[in-house]
């Protein structure tokens, strides 16, 4: 491929040079030529519904893990395609085969009228398929514009960057996108879903025609997807394309026009949603009916029993004054927006946050907890946000992982492997972890996979108080039904649970209580049949 094979200042500095208007700076860069498909007038005159991209065929595997078998999907101009399945499905792998970070074993990619074997990154960009990530690819100590022009930077002098023009040219795109941000703003301080819509539009001034977007609303509360559907809808009816990768059934209904579901790393089924409910999509994602899921117990717990936390005026980075109580098997959930302080407020009582002041007494006994040690010593266990930076040791297997939070159990910390193993066997059946043997090294597992290596790891050293923060994020339906059943037999032994949650159905279909958090307080407490969705968001907000 002919691509770059002259300096980009030099290219770029000549379209500066040539005094075309900004639009055109824009939106036709001088790597136009190199055949970045872009859609005709022609195409979104029929109704938008030319083809942007096929595969056919598509096989990939890991080993004796095989990831993708015969995959074949499309994606129209103008449409949201959804890609679901459960955790291990190969949804990640499939996106991973279109933005070249992976080569297919078999299978043909039709990109408009060209067909290939495999892509490489820099193919798949070029020819207009950009990838948003969930983790977060921007820099984060430069503007919103210096983003969207990263790497394409529009010069008014060889060696000097237009920031006249870098400015306006971002205003422009997040117009299209209907995004309401300041190209000047440094990208840390924007909300996640703020920095999602920046990704979307360097992708715009990529010239990508096809957007693919893998959980991308995975840390965010309501608002913040709301805020990124707007840029999503935008998108599209510019004619781009969206794949959009979601464990989030409501959000599948809301935002796309088709559902592809994979299942073992073939296709189950292809719907126009509009044609399906809810009930049939998880029948297709799970192989079986599923009501319930939250096995909740009808009488509200606790009252009777003991309390086993109590919080009174903890104040510590990002909380302050913040008093609470967890009873011995009882589930208290804590809601609010992303940046009210409830994961804030979880590290303070874990002591992986400093407190600044305020008590804690926990099973009666008043507790100081500086450190984690102390509080896995008390009786504590936190399942962090953040799998990858705080909750794996990504490079270790998934045992390894999994004896480490019990280490000091055993005698003199010499291993008892033969047990260790066959717990770890146990849990990962219970939690149908999808492994290919336990001494898998926990980076190659899909992301729900490693999600449900912590809570495992976790369950098995079976603590009185169970610190969650997030803990479904990014699992799959029959899942997160697995790990429900397991926290409702955990409060039956007696057990409390603490957990912070975006997703409200969550929090009101398993919570007795609900506490609200704002700007690092909480606001309100919410009781049995006054947890609701409605209530929770007026606090809230
Ligand atoms: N680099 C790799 N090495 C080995 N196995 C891998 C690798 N990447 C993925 N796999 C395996 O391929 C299968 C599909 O993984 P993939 O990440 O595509 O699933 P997914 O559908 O995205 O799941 P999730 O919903 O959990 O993100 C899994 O069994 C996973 O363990
Ligand atoms: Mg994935």
């Amino acid at each position: 491929m002919p691509i770059g094979s002259e300096p980009r200042w030099f290219s770029l500095g000549a379209i500066e040079a040539s005094g075309r208007s900004l639009d055109e700076r824009v939106f036709r860069p001088a790597n136009r030529a190199q055949g970045m498909p872009r859609i005709t007038e022609a195409e979104m005159a029929d109704g938008q519904t030319a083809m942007l991209l096929r595969l056919d065929g598509i096989a990939k595997s890991f080993g004796a893990t095989r990831a993708l078998d015969g995959v074949h999907f499309d994606l129209k101009a103008g449409e949201v395609h959804a890609l679901c399945g459960e955790n291990g499905a190969g949804k990640s792998t499939l996106i991973k085969v279109l933005s070249g970070a992976h080569m297919p074993d078999t299978g043909v990619l039709t990109i408009g009228d060209q067909s290939f074997s495999g892509l490489t990154p820099e193919l798949a960009l070029n020819h207009g398929i950009a990838t948003i990530y969930q983790e977060n690819s921007l820099f984060l100590n430069l503007s919103v514009a210096e983003n969207i022009y990263v790497g394409r930077e529009l010069l008014s002098t060889p060696l000097t960057v237009d920031r006249r023009a870098t400015t306006a040219g971002a205003r422009k795109i997040l117009d299209v996108l209907k995004a309401d941000i300041d190209p000047g703003t440094l990208v840390s301080r924007l909300s996640g879903a703020q920095q999602k819509i920046v990704e979307i539009a360097r992708a715009f001034r990529q010239q990508a025609r096809v957007l693919v977007m893998d959980e991308p609303s995975a840390s965010f509360g309501r608002r913040e997807t709301e805020l990124l559907f707007d840029a999503v809808r935008s998108a599209v009816t510019s004619g781009t394309g969206v794949i959009y990768i979601s464990h989030h059934l409501e959000e599948v209904f809301e935002l796309s026009d088709r559902v592809t579901v994979l299942r073992d790393g073939r296709n189950v089924a292809t719907h126009q949603v509009s044609e399906i409910g809810q009930n049939d999509l998880i029948r297709d994602m799970v192989g079986r009916e599923v009501d319930d899921i939250y096995h909740r117990s009808a009488t509200h717990r606790g009252d009777a029993r003991g309390t086993v936390l109590e919080v009174e005026a903890l104040s510590a980075p990002g909380i302050t004054n913040v008093g609470l109580s967890v009873r011995q098997g009882e589930i208290v959930g804590l809601a609010g927006l992303v940046g009210a302080g409830r994961s804030e407020l979880l590290n303070a009582i874990f002591g992986s946050n400093r407190s600044t002041s305020g008590q804690l007494r926990f099973g009666g006994k008043s507790v100081r907890i500086t450190s984690p040690q102390a509080a896995i010593a008390t009786g504590m266990c936190l399942i962090t946000e953040d799998r990858k930076t705080n909750g794996l040791f990504l490079r270790q297997s998934y045992v390894d992982n999994f004896v480490i939070p019990f280490l000091s159990k055993f005698k003199r910390w010499i291993v008892n492997w033969s047990s260790a193993e066959s717990d770890a066997r146990s849990y990962a059946k219970s939690l149908s972890i999808r492994l290919s043997d336990i001494h898998q090294v926990v980076a190659n597992l899909s992301g729900g996979n490693q999600q449900k290596a912590i809570i495992a790891k976790w369950l098995r050293t079976e603590p009185d108080l169970f610190l969650l923060d997030e803990p479904t994020r990014g699992i799959d339906m029959g899942s997160r039904e697995e790990i429900y059943v397991e926290i409702q037999s955990l409060v039956k032994r007696g057990k409390s649970i603490l957990m912070a949650s975006s997703d409200l159905p969550e929090l009101i279909g398993l919570c007795d209580r609900v506490l609200v958090m704002k700007s690092g307080k909480v606001i309100c407490e919410l009781i049995g049949g006054d947890i609701t969705e409605h209530r929770i968001l007026a606090a809230a907000l």
